[in-house]
């Protein structure tokens, strides 16, 4: 089985590998459910929706319903294959992608801004991809890179001298939000997710 397969079958409850895994993993559509709920409330510009790390693309749904098109990216080709299934996909990495400044009304990056080396970097190419007005949907299981929600609301407020220029309105903030992945046939990790739905105000 290769780490794709892998990881869907970890992850989504609909491709759980047992019936008990699938309950445990039900849990896990708590997130894509929270994020929904903030989107009808808080809607995007008219325009495109782009997912940034988007693995095996089980959100491309989701950003559909908000958008006129939706784009699946991710740095790694079977990944990128596999969300092809849900949206238009692209192999590219997100540190720099290759779409014109403010053409997004949506760009999302679920469990990426805490794995990348270069959180700055990533953070700027999100807000240099979305118009004004637009929103980034972020989410972040691990403590890393970030010293906590409240460091990521305030860097995305220009609070922190590596990108001053950010200046967005929190619409929603959520840091519990469960997430389960199993770690073999007994035992499961179970993340607290701190999932942020931000619009980016105009200059
Ligand atoms: C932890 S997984 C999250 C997948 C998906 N967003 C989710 O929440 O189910 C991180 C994903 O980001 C991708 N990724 C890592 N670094 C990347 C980069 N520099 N550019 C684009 N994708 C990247 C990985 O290949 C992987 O699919």
């Amino acid at each position: 089985m290769d780490c794709v397969d892998q990881y869907v079958l970890s992850h989504f409850p609909e491709r759980a590998a047992s019936k008990r895994l699938a309950k445990r993993l039900a849990i896990n559509r708590k997130i894509p459910a929270w994020i929904e709920k903030a989107l009808l409330r808080n809607q995007a510009p008219s325009g495109p929706a782009l997912e940034l790390g988007c693995g095996p693309g089980g959100y491309g749904a989701l950003w559909s319903r908000f958008s006129e098109f939706t784009i699946l990216a991710d740095i790694r080709r079977p990944f990128a294959m596999m969300a092809a299934a849900h949206g238009a996909a692209l192999v590219c990495d997100a540190h720099n992608p290759p779409f014109r400044a403010e053409s997004m009304a949506l760009v999302a990056a679920l469990n990426l801004l805490d794995v990348t080396p270069e959180p700055w970097l990533l953070l700027g190419q999100i807000d240099a991809l979305l118009m004004p007005g637009g929103i980034c949907v972020l989410a972040l299981p691990y403590v890393a890179n970030f010293n906590g929600p409240a460091d990521l609301i305030a860097t995305i407020k220009g609070a922190r001298p590596e990108l001053p220029h950010l200046s967005y309105a929190v619409l929603a903030s959520n840091e519990w939000l469960p997430w389960t992945v199993p770690a073999g046939e007994r035992l499961v990790h179970e993340y607290q997710v701190h999932a942020l739905i931000a619009r980016k105000l105009p200059v």
